[in-house]
């Protein structure tokens, strides 16, 4: 099947990144659009093999993690996709992150990014956080510019699910969203 070879060429070049943008991240956003789409339908293929790829082109990621969007259209050809859905993966890929504050403009990516938002979550979230803030200099806590892991919370992270484009994602959010508030208090008692 065309979309285990798009998981092996996700494996091949994510599988030892080591600030949450795995191999494994991957995965488990493929895992949570397909849940979504049990309520939402959408095109399937399209949604999963953008999860798939999505953290391909990030800039924040290490060069050797990435593909230009030129070469990963050729990989796409190669495992045998037509044009219009490589472009629509593309496109979808371009629009979702946060950091950029993208816009979906198709239902399709509108789970995408709920998918990838709802691994930003939870206890998966917090790993994520902690080790993408070691990996870039990050103080655990304590930074009087605020470049901390743990003000990213803040910043971005409790503000997510409100942020959410479907229903499903918006309701496993809140749960995740409650943990991490949690996750905060506890943090707090023990310093
Ligand atoms: P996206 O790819 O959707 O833009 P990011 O790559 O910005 O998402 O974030 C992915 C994860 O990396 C976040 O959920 C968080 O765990 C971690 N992360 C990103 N920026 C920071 C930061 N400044 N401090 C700590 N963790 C971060
Ligand atoms: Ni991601």
């Amino acid at each position: 099947m065309k979309i285990d070879q798009v998981a092996e060429m996700v494996k091949n070049k994510l599988q030892f990144e080591t600030t949450g943008h795995d191999y494994l991240h991957a995965l488990r956003v493929r895992k949570n659009a397909l849940f979504i789409m049990e309520k939402t339908s959408a095109n399937t293929e399209v949604v999963e093999v953008a999860c798939l790829i999505h953290d391909l082109i990030d800039h924040k990621l290490d060069l050797k993690y990435t593909y230009s969007l030129p070469t990963l259209h050729k990989k796409l050809v190669g495992i045998g996709y037509d044009s219009e859905f490589i472009e629509e993966v593309l496109d979808i890929i371009q629009n979702i992150s946060f950091s950029k504050n993208g816009k979906p403009r198709t239902i399709e990516g509108e789970i995408v990014q709920d998918a990838d938002r709802l691994d930003a979550l939870g206890a998966i979230g917090i790993a994520r956080t902690f080790a993408f803030g070691g990996k870039n200099n990050k103080l655990i806590y304590g930074d009087p510019n605020k470049r901390d892991s743990v003000n990213h919370f803040y910043e971005k992270l409790l503000h997510l699910e409100h942020m959410m484009n479907t229903n499903s994602a918006k309701l496993i959010a809140k749960e995740r969203t409650e943990y991490m508030r949690d996750f905060l208090d506890k943090f707090y008692e023990e310093i």
